[in-house]
């Protein structure tokens, strides 16, 4: 038996099963309440709990976003610009100084080296985040994408936009972007796919991404590798704008990632 200290003039949440007994014609009831407080403490403590590492992952996903924008935009203007530079340079002294077939050598290497620190650069800061994406908008930077993953890696890959484009602001169109680079890496790194086609969406206040592979598939409900971080960002980043993911695959038929989000227009303050 347990007892518990009476609790007088005090509401606390309960949970009551009732059950019955019939003994010749007579029905005997039999109630059990049971104090839940504790249970429904833990409860209420688990859900904020779970709201606040929410925001947190918002929020540090918008400050990462921010230090790679900034980085990447460094990169690209600083030392791609000096590079460039320095480049001339290269250039204007192989005109001039050139009497000797070393210096000749010398100088083509050191051009070729400037040329391949440069296309470096270049690489490393649209792989943090295209400049494209806050300069031209989502459209631009997308095609940029798409377009670049079929020449890296040879698969046929095709966009396909809605009519009208879409045209989104932030956090929609990081989101939408970083969605459709997760899924291509993904088709890059493990289908094995000859083919690949995207859709992007939008329309009566959402937009809905879809990229569809042709490749090996695998088996969605199979433990998630403990490394693996890419599906469940995804999830992650579809979930905390108020939208959905689905990912389907079939082993042998290929993969189907699924997002949908819907837009909420910003108060105007
Ligand atoms: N398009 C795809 N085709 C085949 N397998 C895939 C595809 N996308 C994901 N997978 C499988 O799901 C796993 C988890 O993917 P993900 O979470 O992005 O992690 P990672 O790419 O880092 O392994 C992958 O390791 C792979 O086995
Ligand atoms: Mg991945």
């Amino acid at each position: 038996l347990l007892f518990s200290t009476p609790r007088i003039g005090e509401e606390f949440p309960i949970v009551a099963s009732i059950s019955q007994l019939d003994e010749n014609g007579t029905m005997f009831y039999t109630v059990i309440l049971r104090d839940v407080t504790e249970r429904v403490r833990a409860e209420n403590a688990l859900r904020q709990s779970k709201e606040e590492l929410q925001e947190l992952a918002s929020a540090s996903q918008s400050v990462r976003e921010q230090e790679k924008s900034r980085i990447a935009r460094e990169l690209h203007d600083e030392l791609g610009q000096a590079l460039t530079a320095l480049k001339m340079d290269v250039n204007w002294l192989r005109e001039r100084v050139v009497d000797k077939p070393e210096k000749e050598e010398k100088l083509a290497a050191m051009e070729a080296l400037l040329d391949r620190t440069v296309a470096a650069t270049r690489r490393i800061s649209a792989d943090l985040r295209p400049l494209m994406l806050d300069d031209l908008g989502l459209v631009p930077a997308v095609e940029w994408l798409v377009e670049n993953f079929a020449t890296r890696t040879g698969v046929s890959c095709q966009l396909h936009l809605s009519d009208p484009e879409p045209e989104l602001h932030d956090p929609y169109a990081t989101a939408v972007f970083r969605i459709v680079q997760e899924a291509l890496t993904n088709v890059a790194r493990h289908a094995g796919a000859t083919r690949v086609d995207a859709w992007i969406r939008q329309s009566d206040g959402k937009v809905s991404i879809s990229v569809v592979d042709n490749g090996q598939g695998f088996s969605p409900t199979d433990a998630r590798k403990p490394k693996s971080f890419g599906l469940l960002g995804l999830r992650e980043r579809a979930y905390l704008l108020g939208g959905d993911a689905k990912i389907e695959s079939t082993p042998g038929l290929g993969t189907r990632v699924e997002v949908t989000l819907p837009i909420v227009e910003e108060e105007s303050a």
